[in-house]
């Protein structure tokens, strides 16, 4: 194992399963509907090539570039949009699909600011979810695997840009964590 790596929270396999899981339930709801997923990057485009696989629709995607202001300033939610889609969604029901929901501050922005845009709906699918760290009501309609209160690298999760090709979720030794 990498010295970075304490330990594998949750294997590549278990990882597939979920996603396997979530792209049958969304082919299931989404029949008929105008779909349109969004990815959040950068974390969540690992998720995203591995969903759209096993959604058995026709549908379109687009990403999004989000960062917060600096990391002081993070627990405030204000998110910086660097990149948006450039279609109307008002015709379209939309899933943002994102690796991690933590305290929800960056998916309460973004469910409110394409709110704004008149979608035929707004959901939430996210891989991960840290319910324990929550300040917001947000709640992902889709949720793959709950985890815990830990420093979590792998699957498109990094630490100070590295880690994010790692395939199973692991837990980042206390010595690597960002000072
Ligand atoms: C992570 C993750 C979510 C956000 C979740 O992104 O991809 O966008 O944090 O945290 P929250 O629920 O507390 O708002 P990050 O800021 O690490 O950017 P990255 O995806 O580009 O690495």
């Amino acid at each position: 194992m990498k010295d970075y790596v304490e330990r594998v929270l949750i294997s590549k396999e278990e990882i597939a399963e979920a996603v396997k899981r979530l792209g049958k339930q969304i082919t299931e709801d989404y029949k008929d509907k105008n779909l349109f997923l969004i990815c959040v990057l950068k974390g969540g485009f690992v998720f995203m090539a591995d969903l759209i696989r096993e959604i058995d629709l026709e549908f379109q995607m687009d990403f999004i570039a989000v960062s917060s202001y600096g990391a002081s300033t993070k627990s405030s939610g204000v998110v910086r949009l660097i990149k948006d889609i450039d279609v109307p969604i008002n015709d379209k029901h939309v899933i943002i699909v994102e690796d991690i929901v933590d305290t929800g501050l960056t998916l309460k922005y973004l469910k409110e600011l394409f709110e704004t845009r008149n979608p035929l709906s707004v959901k939430i699918c996210s891989i991960f979810d840290k319910p324990s760290r929550r300040v917001t009501e947000i709640v992902p309609e889709y949720s793959g695997l709950t985890i815990p209160n830990e420093y979590v690298i792998g699957y498109g999760l990094d630490c100070g840009g590295l880690y994010r090709n790692l395939p199973d979720l692991c837990v980042l030794n206390e010595e690597y964590h960002k000072k």
